[in-house]
């Protein structure tokens, strides 16, 4: 046990996901176990650098599990991009005597931790909380089981008004740049095609499919478009080139939207953040530093920082070539 960490701070940042105040409440309780003062900062990085602190105990955390959001609030901080206010923002932790810093987000909160630790060898942990699951090093990031029910559940209903009227329906996904959410939850929902950024096949490709589902009998089709995926400019100009060039169905556009974000944390996710809370406190009780924890086969892992940043989390093909047989 590394008796230097007396008092540790945590925040969320970016995108909220369902699971953060879960894993906040982990590493809070976790603290308390381990008898180390806990702070919670608000607004992230922007909170850091206004001073925005309060000290948590195992019940400032009560009841918050199963709760969608983040009780810390999130934001993100222009300011903490400057050195000025990565500056202000060691002062204000050096004036409340905080040891270490945990840092629940997706990738922009792990380049600022990196950029932090560097320049003032301060201890960072990182936490992977993003619905986008594109961060490197982790089979999973906190809030993305979530997100997938959530959309699985809002595409099974659109099915049902899409059977009615004999229409396809274009729905789109969050994600970012990355395709995880459309994959996954198209999948899961049986959807006739699914577009994501890493994969463009093309116009005249889901024109056919499209044409070849409806020839074998189907009177009507759900296309899941992830928000960053390129086919169309945009899933509203893809709506309006599929009904002019496919005059097979009326066609209407779905966009699921900050949605995706909200709910009660699925029992995975509450699972997964709890145990990425524990073991972010507990490595840096070891005195480990600027490091992400991640799982991989269903085991806490580790991963530098810089490496969790720059890596890639690549798509399963395989779940893209198994969605194409099974809308045959
Ligand atoms: O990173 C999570 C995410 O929901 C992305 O999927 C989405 O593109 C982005 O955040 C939206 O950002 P904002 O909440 O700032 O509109």
């Amino acid at each position: 046990m590394n008796l230097q960490v007396k008092k540790i701070a945590v925040l969320t940042s970016g995108g909220d996901a369902p699971g953060m105040n879960a894993a906040i409440r982990a590493v809070v309780r976790a603290c308390a176990y381990y008898s180390i003062d806990c702070f919670g900062v608000y607004r992230g990085y922007q909170g850091l650098i206004e001073g925005d602190f309060k000290q948590m105990n195992a019940r400032s955390v009560h009841n918050i599990i199963n709760k969608g959001g983040t009780i810390l609030k999130s934001a993100r901080s222009q300011e903490f991009r400057t050195k000025e206010g990565r500056k202000k923002a060691y002062e204000n932790l050096m004036e409340n005597e905080i040891d270490a810093l945990i840092l629940i987000g997706g990738d922009g909160t792990f380049t600022g931790g990196m950029v932090f630790n560097k320049e003032f060898n301060f201890p960072v942990v990182g936490i992977p909380g993003t619905i986008d699951n594109d961060i490197y090093g982790t089979n999973f990031t906190i809030g993305f089981d979530t997100a997938l029910n959530t959309v699985v559940d809002a595409l099974d209903k659109i099915r049902d008004t899409a059977s009615s009227h004999n229409r396809l329906f274009l729905v789109e996904v969050m994600g970012r740049d990355a395709g995880f959410i459309a994959l996954n939850s198209g999948v899961g929902a049986g959807a006739e095609e699914i577009l994501i950024p890493e994969e463009d096949l093309g116009l005249d490709r889901l024109l056919l499919s499209l044409e070849r589902s409806r020839r074998s009998g189907k009177s009507s089709s759900i296309v899941v478009v992830s928000e960053g995926d390129k086919t169309g400019d945009n899933v509203f100009e893809l709506a309006a080139y599929i009904e002019k060039n496919l005059a097979l169905y009326e066609v209407r556009v779905s966009v699921l939207g900050h949605m995706q974000r909200g709910g009660s944390p699925s029992c995975f996710d509450r699972v997964l953040a709890s145990r990425m809370g524990v073991k972010s406190v507990e490595l840096l009780i070891d005195g480990n530093s600027n490091i992400m924890v991640g799982i991989d086969d269903n085991k806490m892992v580790t991963i530098p920082l810089e490496k969790a940043v720059k890596g890639k989390h690549t798509i399963n093909k395989e779940l893209l070539r198994m969605s194409d047989i099974l809308s045959v």
